[in-house]
């Protein structure tokens, strides 16, 4: 079962981005850490990773994704993108969408997000942690 996650923009600055929000640990950290995590579901998840600040560039990946699922942290265009959205409905792969922080906690912008709707399911506030409740999600879903 293969599994792309992408991550948005300024994501490839956690460790020191606002740690006080986003915690300390580094996306390579991060993705190792489902790495680890997704053996004690299957040896069957194959896990790609992809992070790009350009919005453009997160629609192309989305449009030419093989893989059967997808975890996005789409960040700051959680809250402005219509094109991400159409593209993970254009594509047919069940999505979940992922945030280290309660966005519903926050400032009243971040409260919108244009990806839920295009997404089976939403995980936020865990921290590094949403990560792996998406992949238990929807590796239960798709297996
Ligand atoms: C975020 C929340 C977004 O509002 C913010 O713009 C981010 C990260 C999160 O993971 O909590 O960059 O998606």
């Amino acid at each position: 079962m293969k599994i792309l996650v992408i991550n948005g923009p300024n994501l490839n600055m956690l460790g020191t981005r606002e740690p006080e929000i986003y915690g300390k640990t580094t996306l390579d950290e991060i993705n190792n850490q489902l790495v680890e995590y997704s053996k004690t579901l299957s040896s069957d998840i194959e896990l790609e990773f992809f992070q790009s600040n350009i919005e453009g560039e997160i629609v192309s990946k989305i449009q030419t994704a093989n893989a059967h699922g997808l975890i996005i942290n789409p960040a700051g265009y959680t809250h402005t993108s219509v094109a991400i959205a159409d593209a993970i409905k254009a594509v047919l792969i069940p999505a979940v969408e992922v945030h280290l922080s309660n966005i519903q906690a926050r400032e009243e912008y971040r409260k919108i997000s244009y990806i839920s709707s295009s997404c089976i399911g939403t995980v936020a506030g865990f921290k590094e942690d949403s990560y792996k409740m998406a992949l238990l999600g929807l590796y239960n879903k798709l297996k």
